[in-house]
Formats: C-alpha cells, structure tokens, sequence
C-alpha cells in the first residue's frame, strides 16, 4: 500500500509530500492519499470556465410586490403551516476574510450586548415561526472544520429558543487545497489541507447525510437557501415564498438594485434563455454600465443568496454535474521544513463548486427584488466594505439592539 502512495507523490513530482517518500507515512496522511482525486490538479490549467450567450432578465420589483404583497403573504404563511418549507443555513464556509478562526456564525456582533450571527438569524427566522404558528425545519450545513463547535455552540445557547427538534445538522465534503503550482498542500505531518468544497454541493450532501428522508416525512416541498453571513436575511420569507409558488417556477432568487455597474455580486440574468447568474468579473465593462430606456442597469439586480427551490427538481437535477471553480484563498500549511506557515495573503487554489450554478440548472426562476437597506447586511470583511461595522450600521437602522 504505502509503496503505492510513494508511487504516487513522485509521479506527481509533489514539493512538500516529497520528503515522505521513505518514511513510515501516518495512516490518516496514507488514507488521505489513497483516496485522493488527483484529476483536480488538472483543472488549474484550465480555470476558464465555458459559458453561453447572456442577455439581461428584469425582476418582480418592489412597487408589484408591495400591491400583491397580503395575497403573496397568505399563500406562503399557510406553506409554512403546513410545514412544505424547510431552511438550510450554509454555514460550512470559513470566512477567511473576516479572519475570525471559528464558525462565522460564533462571530460577536453586539455592541453593548452578545449578539452572534446565528443569534440573529434565528431571530429573523423566528419573526416567520410566530406569525405562522409553526415551526420551520432547519437543516444547517457545516463542513469537518467547524461542525462540533457549532452544534455545541447552538446547544450551549440553548438553540437561541429555537425548536431544537426541528434543527438536524449535515457536514458537507472537503477537498485538498493545492499551491499555485499544483502541490497539494499539508496542515499537519499526519494530514494534507483539506477545504470545503464549496456551498454548490449543499443539496448531495444534505441527500447523503440521509436527510432526504427527514423531507419527506415533514413534507417540505421547497428548500429556502441562505448564507450565514447576511444578518438581514429573512429567512422563509412567506412574501418570497408566496410569490414564487404563486409564479408557477421551481425556483425564485431575491435580488437587490446593484448600488453601481461593477459592485461585486453576480447578477441574475439569462444564460441562453434560462436565468443564471453572471458574475461580477464576468460582466464585460459593456454589460456592467448598459442601461434600459428608462436607465437602469440591465445587468443591475444582484444576488444577495437567498434562494428558493423546489425540491421535486432538486431532485430530478440531482445527479447533473456542476461546474468546478478554482478561487485563490489563503490556507496554512506545513513549508519543506515542517515549519506551520500562515500566509497573509492568497497562496492557494480551492476546488469548490457555486450554488449559483444551481440556478441555471433549475431551468426556471422567478427573480424577486427586496429592498437592500431591509435584508442586506453581509459580514464578509472585517472593515470597510461588507464588514462587522457596515451591518452594525444597518442593523440599527432595522431597530436591532446591538
Ligand atoms: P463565501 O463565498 O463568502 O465563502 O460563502 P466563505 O468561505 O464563508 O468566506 P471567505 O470567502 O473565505 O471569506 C458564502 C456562503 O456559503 C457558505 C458560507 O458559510 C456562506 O454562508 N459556504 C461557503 C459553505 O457553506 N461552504 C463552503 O464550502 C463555502
């Protein structure tokens, strides 16, 4: 076996494995290496991904929906009653520009008082729970690196007055990281460095944790998709919900006004005729400043992840093969010495598939507008842009004591 593994490393002319050829190899490392998908390193030649033909795609926006907003309530309150609306929290990332070394979620943001994003969160979810008199089932995506913390740290606060029955947690798959020049990287002499693989696997994942049946029974019929990091998120929003089901599409997405052409989110647009999401780098300076008649950016609703689907067509696309993309990260790791290095800036490839890819494969969706300065406060830096002092900022301005 092990002589098989060194077979391996020296076949793949691998820098920083290099100096175990000829020593006992750890058994983790040894599993780790026997069941590693080397066909990864061969992407990283070819980081360019295919796409179709885009054109714009204009949205419900918020004077429609403010007029249709108590019929749209209504349908999507009694969805939630009947329990065929479920939550998953995507909470497996690890929030390398916020530099915080734990669970995103752990993350303090209270001023004069605690107040954890997952507090929050539950906070903005509970405001759906009481109104509908019924619990919204919770499934929380964590990955190997933060899992345990999390469900303790939820146990510690006593689910936050969540129903914990209606909690289940799922860790989702790592991947290796590798350098720029394709040498798979180790954080330790006994294991290689191992990441997420990015927040598109979450529904396999969820599927494979055995979850699939715990749907079925409750009978969730629609699957509310959010990120950890947006305090403002309002989650199983019967609004959302009532005007997605209300559209007859398997899928809807909220999206906000971009506050200018070439602001960092991807926007929703068409994709050879079917909505999908361009991303921000994507957009050619072209797309990104073009305007319609009455001047709006035709490029210029973004995403915000919060994504609604239907779960018949999750499953059906289930087995579609999603689009791998390769993002620079900053990952520790052992140098040729042995030495830990915790490097300041990118120094690493991530292999992680995007649910925004989703909904392209979804074939349909139905692209609804809410007001950003009401459900956008993303904590993704630790100043500036996006950052703990910008969703402070607009968590006063929605009445949240910090
Ligand atoms: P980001 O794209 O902001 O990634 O995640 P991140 O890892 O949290 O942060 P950075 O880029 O390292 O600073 C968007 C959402 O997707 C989740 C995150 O937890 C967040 O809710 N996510 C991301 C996962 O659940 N798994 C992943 O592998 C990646």
């Amino acid at each position: 076996m092990k002589s098989n593994v060194e077979e391996m490393i020296k076949a793949k002319d691998q820098k920083y494995l290099g100096k175990l050829i000829g020593t006992e190899i750890p058994a983790k490392l040894e599993a780790q290496l026997e069941n590693m998908d080397w066909s990864y390193l061969d992407l990283i030649d070819h980081k360019e991904q295919k796409r179709g033909t885009f054109a714009p795609l204009g949205a419900m926006e918020l004077p429609e929906i403010a007029e249709k907003r108590d019929a749209f309530e209504e349908k999507g309150l009694q969805a939630v009653k009947e329990c065929k609306v479920g939550a998953i929290l995507l909470a497996g990332g690890q929030g390398t520009r916020l530099g915080f070394d734990k669970a995103k979620g752990m993350y303090n943001i209270g001023v004069t008082k605690d107040l954890y994003i997952f507090e929050q969160l539950i906070e903005n979810l509970k405001k759906v729970t009481t109104k509908a008199e019924a619990w919204v089932p919770l499934y929380i995506m964590t990955s190997d690196k933060n899992d345990a913390q999390t469900r303790e740290f939820f146990e510690e606060h006593d689910f936050f007055g969540y129903n914990k029955d209606f909690v289940k947690f799922f860790v989702q798959e790592m991947v290796p990281a590798v350098d720029f020049d394709g040498n798979v990287l180790m954080e330790a002499e006994d294991s290689l460095a191992m990441s997420p693989n990015g927040n598109g696997g979450w529904f396999s994942s969820l599927i494979k944790a055995g979850l699939g049946e715990d749907l079925k029974e409750k009978g969730v019929e629609w699957l509310n998709v959010f990120a950890v990091d947006n305090v403002l998120q309002q989650i199983a929003d019967p609004v959302f919900v009532g005007a997605t089901i209300d559209s007859g599409r398997v899928s809807g997405a909220k999206v906000v006004r971009k506050v200018d052409p070439y602001e960092r989110v991807g926007a929703l647009c068409l994709e050879d005729g079917k909505p999908s999401i361009i991303e921000y780098y994507e957009l050619t300076p072209e797309m990104a400043e073009a305007k319609s008649e009455t001047g709006s950016l035709l490029y210029g609703f973004g995403v915000i992840l919060n994504y609604l689907f239907r779960v018949d067509k999750l499953l059906e696309i289930a087995n579609k093969q999603m689009p791998l993309h390769i993002v620079e990260k900053k990952v520790p790791y052992l140098d040729e010495q042995g030495v830990l290095q915790k490097p300041e800036s990118p120094n690493a490839y991530k292999f992680e598939t995007l649910i925004l890819d989703m909904v392209y494969l979804m074939d349909d969706c139905l692209s609804f507008e809410v007001d950003r300065e009401k459900e956008f406060a993303p904590v993704k830096n630790a100043t500036g842009v996006d950052s703990v002092e910008s969703a402070r900022e607009l968590l006063s301005k929605n009445g949240v004591t910090l």
